[in-house]
């Protein structure tokens, strides 16, 4: 039988989260499990629910809305662990458990302290205990690219025997070679008996910066999923990233003879809910979605493009969702029409009442700044999505620096129906208007991090701060975006301070 599908399994969710201050909030999980679901992922790992009451209802809400990707949990070889699992994705459409324990004589060893064999019998167990309440169960040896082959072979075997559908060869350490992987999965196709019966499927790690190259080695030696994230986040140097791999398939289906089922249109889209979420602004030498992956800037590279785009281009843009930058179609005399169109073609469509809104923002921002970007309309919608639960809004602000007075900002909030003004000095204009938010606010607020970054070209560019806060001991990110880079910082704080507001209200 022709076997060219290659299964995408998301672990943005899981393992993506994991990555050190990449914590998202339960809403902005299940927006992005719809979007995954859009974007065609056939299985979401959407979390580990036996790690937290907020893990759990995480998988659990995801479990609830989603319909068309199979729903996971991660658990231990642990019956508690995998009651969690089986509890949290009782409500969704297609579920799956993914079991791990690890195999690699250092983690036995050191960390386990168990011999092979006591390793063997808990997984069996664990997959056995699992299929008696579930169908679909994968199972990953912890560690696998160091455990010794032939114990590899063993306990996947055994694990295949108790039931497993799907086995996992995690990379954990990101220690393998792309040839070393490739051969890992090349010995289990040959001498693990039962192989047949289950889809080997890979996870790698990027310490080395292998995540990817491993991966693709494996698919090319017979497994047919891939475990990534977007954007690459995750663990440590983090995950393979769904995106690269997606697209190396695709565009070099002549080299590997294999598809998957991702509409890579919804790539540009989800990139940047990842990056909202979470506070990783994706560098812009990062391969398929990052800023300047589709821009040529030597003379002699636009003049081949010019001649023919294929010279310099071995994908288009439109492919991953990039917005055409020669569509500048907008500026200060387009109509709300051309905006709802333009909005329609970014796959953007908003209820009346929201459009006004952001049509009213895009002629304020038409009035500062020549040509508007696609990407600035985004900014503008997801700057708007923002407000929906709005507590503090900015109504004005006032800033004076230079090289010698001290800076000084003066802001107008609004707030209940009610504008406060306040003033304050500071470190520089950014600190200074901080220090005047915080005084209106009464909200304290300590900056963790603070990027910023052009969301398009030219010096009118629109720019985009994204920063992380500590309130009363929450991490929070917030985003802004303006023209103007103090006003951008300012509308980043009260966005995040908005956030807290709203977390705190729910919490109550
Ligand atoms: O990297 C790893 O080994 C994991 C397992 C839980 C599969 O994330
Ligand atoms: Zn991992």
């Amino acid at each position: 039988m022709k076997n060219d599908k290659v299964l995408i399994f998301d672990t943005t969710l899981r393992d993506g989260e994991q990555a050190p201050g990449a914590t998202m909030s339960p809403e902005e999980k299940l927006e992005i499990a719809f979007s995954l679901e859009r974007l065609g992922v056939d299985i979401i790992e959407a979390g580990f629910p036996v790690s937290s009451k907020g893990d759990f209802d995480s998988v659990a809400n995801v479990a609830r809305h989603i319909k068309n990707s199979y729903v996971c949990g991660l658990a231990r070889c642990i019956t508690k662990d995998i009651d969690a699992v089986i509890e949290s994705v009782r409500p969704a459409k297609h579920k799956r458990i993914h079991i791990f324990l690890a195999t690699s004589k250092i983690h036995l060893q050191h960390k386990l302290k168990k011999s092979q064999d006591e390793i063997v019998s808990m997984a069996v167990d664990a997959v056995k205990y699992a299929r008696k309440r579930m169908d679909n169960i994968e199972f990953s040896p912890e560690d696998a690219s160091r455990t010794e082959k032939e114990f590899l072979y063993r306990i996947l075997e055994a694990v295949i025997k108790a039931g497993a559908t799907t086995v996992n060869i995690p990379d954990t350490v990101g220690y393998s070679t792309p040839h070393e992987y490739g051969t890992v999965i090349a010995g289990i196709c040959m001498n693990v008996p039962n192989i047949g019966k289950a889809v080997i499927s890979t996870h790698c790690h990027d310490d080395l910066g292998l995540a990817v190259a491993n991966s693709l080695a494996g698919v090319q030696n017979g497994a047919r999923q891939v475990e990534c994230t977007i954007n690459g986040i995750g663990e440590r140097a983090g995950n393979a990233s769904m995106e690269e791999i997606v697209m190396g398939l695709q565009t070099r289906s002549d080299f590997y003879g294999l598809t998957t089922n991702i509409k890579t249109k919804e790539f540009y889209r989800i990139s940047r809910m990842v990056s909202k979420a979470t506070g990783f602004i994706v560098p812009p030498n990062k391969a398929i979605i990052g800023a300047n992956a589709f821009r040529h800037e030597s003379g002699i590279h636009q003049d081949g493009i010019l001649k023919e785009r294929r010279t310099y281009e071995i994908m288009n843009p439109e492919d991953v969702g990039v917005p055409s930058h020669e569509g500048l179609v907008l500026g200060k005399h387009s109509g709300r029409h051309a905006f709802r169109d333009r909005l329609k073609g970014l796959g953007i469509e908003l209820p009346e009442v929201d459009l006004d809104k952001a049509f009213a923002r895009f002629k304020d921002l038409a009035d500062k700044k020549k040509e508007i970007y696609d990407e600035d309309l985004v900014a503008i919608v997801e700057d708007q999505g923002h407000l929906a639960h709005v507590a503090f809004s900015l109504v004005d602000l006032i800033s004076t620096s230079g090289t010698n007075i001290a800076p000084q900002v003066v802001v107008t909030i609004a707030h209940k129906g009610k504008k406060q003004t306040q003033k304050s000095t500071g470190d520089g204009p950014v600190d200074a208007c901080y220090k005047a938010i915080e005084s209106v606010t009464k909200l304290k607020a300590d900056l963790l991090d603070y990027g910023i970054k052009a969301v398009t070209q030219g010096k009118d560019a629109l720019g985009e701060v994204t920063i992380k806060v500590a309130i009363e001991g929450e991490t929070v990110i917030g985003r802004g975006a303006s023209t103007d880079i103090i006003e951008a910082s300012a509308k980043a704080y009260i966005n995040a301070i908005n956030k807290f507001v709203a977390q705190k209200n729910l919490k109550k």
